[in-house]
């Protein structure tokens, strides 16, 4: 890995192995932008820069008729200088005047990477930093960027430092800003809802600005913080495709901008929506990071780097090569409804399936016996559970099982001894009723004494229960962006909610290192970067419908590990589709993640009980791989009858598919399933056809996949290298 400065044409040169990231400092001592792309030799790329007088255009004084910022491509723009584009940074100074310009001053490659300040990032690599100084405003803008030896992905952020004397109001601060040559691209997003999480959808630019953001202080589930701008020609296997996604959990925004010369730029970072800054002098102020991956072999190979990143570089070194818990969850089996023997009885019916962890779920505290009250009491129900949760976790523990505690921290319902002595801790503006969400109002985390309150109410349970992994939940957005607190500087509200939650998050992650932390968010509503800094992985989705989650899963592979994703084998009908699907084909599917379990398993039959040790038995067989392997895409069903993922070992030894095929036709085509990833010139047998032949033959020419009668059946295959 290189960060390479030529002092003769001011270029930089990121390098990895498979790509170069080039920018210089201009004649006018602006940050030019000029590739990033496959990997390519340092010369001067001074030659590739076009400007021309295009009429119509304004100019900086004094450089003629062609130097307009409009048809620059700048890695720091800002606003009121001849750049009419979206801008990554805007600051307002004493003056009330938004006019600024960041020039270069000087430059340093960095001996580790530095933390941000109160926010996640991504560890390892080599930085750059590069001051920027603003000729009107007295600012500073450092801009970090990391790059690694070993995958074709650049990080991104920036630094605002107020070195005047009066107070700044930062309007925007976004994170990054790529300028490209041609709007020859799509953009790839991942949109969806509640129980529908991360559906893949694809749309050609158009000149005027395409958006992606979310307003709702959470990264959400509606649009995942993440765009891929992808060649029309490619697809999963091949083709150009640059991907971005923002290492935030908060109100964010992503925009794509095709101008009237067809250049295209996209930025992203905090949302400006009803946020403002004010910094004060000396003060400085950090954006989240964001990552941008270059991928010259498709869909699949961004998604590729992307999972090894956030493996190596993103997810805790404490969780993220270990074997996750398999889980049984009683949600879905009880709802509130449970006492100490119907969870022990739960302990009970699972022995000896190989489920190693019971996760109480919502209910066990205050006055919560449905989800109209008690969130913020984090005391124990000892009217439901006489003997505290000692007998039912020393239970767990004698039987050779871990146990799993829910809490949504974030939280206060109206109806709670909580709310009841701090009204104002609640979030909401005094003489407005706020709007409620699932019955229950968001706490004040912009304030340290909540935020501190949180954490010891939380570290009690923990410290006083023999507790060893925590689902971490999270059920609504905001509304009434407010804080009494923060009087005219309100809209720092957003972002400072979400300094206070990763403050929390950091201090009980931390502070209970044998503890294991999944995330939650009404399922997977805040599925993003900063939350897996946290929690090695995330419950994907509500929706555990098999034939819904391959579509769920397979949206929230583009980007996020397999291991990322906890996915559960639940009861049929299921409860949010009322579909029923056969019980190995849920399993199938859930063994593509974090596998585990979410229904009653107290009614188990002994045939059922047979059938989830053996799937326990398959998915340990396969565990490596889904927390290690190269995942391949070879079918989406969301727009067609089948469903393919492939694991391949890093050495390729071992593989394993999953297919599934959505509705039964008479009569119908043979489905002809390509591996993928394997070694051409090895000899592999699949096991379930009992056939041996060349990686090359597998994958060329294929083999046939029979599913019998029935919809949404599932076939595995396990190829070995013999
Ligand atoms: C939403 C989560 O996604 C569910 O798994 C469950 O924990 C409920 N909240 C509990 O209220």
């Amino acid at each position: 890995m290189a960060i390479y400065f030529d002092k003769q044409t001011k270029t930089f040169y990121l390098e990895s192995k498979q790509s170069t990231y080039a920018f210089r400092v201009n004649e006018f001592g602006f940050l030019n932008h000029l590739y990033f792309g496959k990997k390519i030799a340092r010369d001067d790329l001074c030659y590739s820069v076009h400007v021309q007088d295009r009429g119509q255009e304004n100019f900086l004084p004094g450089c003629g008729r062609t130097h307009s910022l409009n048809q620059y491509y700048n890695e720091c723009p800002t606003i009121g200088r001849s750049d009419y584009r979206e801008s990554m940074i805007a600051l307002c100074d004493a003056r009330y005047s938004r006019v600024s310009e960041l020039k270069y001053a000087s430059h340093k490659v960095l001996s580790a990477k530095p933390e941000i300040d109160g926010m996640p990032s991504l560890r390892g690599g080599k930085t750059l930093a590069v001051t920027l100084k603003d000729e009107y405003n007295n600012s500073e803008v450092i801009l970090y960027y990391t790059v690694y030896d070993e995958l074709p992905v650049i990080l991104r952020r920036a630094e605002i430092v107020n070195k005047g004397k009066q107070a700044l109001k930062i309007d925007r601060a976004y994170s990054f800003c790529l300028d490209l040559d041609d709007n020859n691209w799509e953009a790839l997003t991942l949109h969806g809802a509640w129980a529908r999480e991360r559906f893949i959808e694809r749309t050609p630019l158009h000149h005027g600005i395409f958006t992606i953001d979310s307003k709702r202080c959470s990264s959400s589930g509606q649009l995942n913080p993440f765009m891929a701008l992808c060649r029309p020609n490619a697809d999963e296997n091949s083709g150009e495709v640059i991907g971005f996604n923002l290492v935030y959990s908060g109100s964010y925004a992503i925009k794509a901008q095709v101008n009237q010369f067809e250049y295209l730029r996209v930025v992203g970072g905090i949302n400006d929506y009803d946020f403002e800054w004010e910094l004060k002098s000396g003060e400085k102020f950090s954006t989240p990071e964001a990552v941008m991956v270059y991928s010259d072999g498709g869909i699949g190979k961004m998604s590729r780097t992307f999972h090894d990143l956030y493996r190596t570089y993103l997810i805790n070194p404490r969780y993220v090569d270990k074997p996750r818990p398999i889980v049984i969850n009683n949600w879905e089996a009880t709802y509130f409804n449970f006492d100490t023997k119907k969870l022990c009885d739960i302990i009970d019916s699972v022995k000896g399936t190989g489920i190693d962890t019971l996760v109480l779920d919502d209910g066990w505290f205050g006055e919560r016996n449905n989800d109209k009250c008690g969130l913020g009491d984090w005391f124990i129900n000892y009217n439901k559970l006489p003997d505290g949760l000692t007998p039912i976790i020393e239970h767990a523990h004698k039987n050779g099982m871990k146990f799993g505690l829910w809490f949504e921290p974030e939280m206060i319902s109206e109806n709670s001894d909580l709310y009841r002595a701090h009204p104002d801790w609640a979030i909401q503006v005094p003489g407005i009723k706020p709007c409620p969400g699932r019955d229950q109002l968001i706490l004040d985390l912009t304030r340290d004494d909540v935020v501190n309150y949180v954490i010891k109410v939380v570290s009690d349970i923990l410290d006083n229960n023999d507790i060893d992994y925590v689902k971490w939940d999270m059920n609504r957005t905001m509304t009434e962006n407010y804080s009494e607190h923060l009087g005219k500087n309100n809209k720092e509200m957003h972002h400072r909610y979400i300094l206070g939650l990763y403050k929390i998050c950091e201090a009980l992650v931390n502070g209970y290192p044998h503890i294991f932390f999944e995330g939650c968010a009404s399922g997977g509503c805040r599925f993003d970067p900063a939350m897996l800094y946290y929690f090695p992985q995330i419950w994907t989705s509500d929706d555990t419908d098999a034939y819904m989650r391959t579509m769920i899963q397979y949206g929230t592979s583009i980007v996020y590990p397999l291991s990322a994703m906890s996915c559960h084998v639940s009861d049929c009908p299921n409860h949010q589709t009322h579909r029923t699907t056969p019980l190995a084909s849920r399993a199938d599917v859930a063994h593509l993640g974090a596998t585990g379990y979410e229904l009653d398993t107290t009614k188990f039959s002994d045939d059922f009980r047979v059938q989830v040790k053996e799937q326990v038995e398959a998915y340990k067989k396969m565990e490596n791989l889904v927390l290690f392997g190269d995942l391949y895409r070879l079918g989406c069903s969301q727009n067609s009858n089948y469903f393919a993922e492939q694991i391949v070992s890093k050495d390729k030894t071992l593989s394993h598919i999953t297919v599934m095929r959505a509705l039964a036709y008479p009569n119908f085509t043979i489905y002809r399933l390509y591996p993928k990833g394997l070694d051409e010139k090895a000899t592999y047998h699949v096991e379930e056809l009992d056939l041996t032949l060349s990686g090359s033959t597998l994958m060329n020419v294929g083999f046939i996949v029979h599913f019998g009668g029935g919809d949404f059946i599932t076939r595995t295959f396990t190829i070995k290298k013999v």
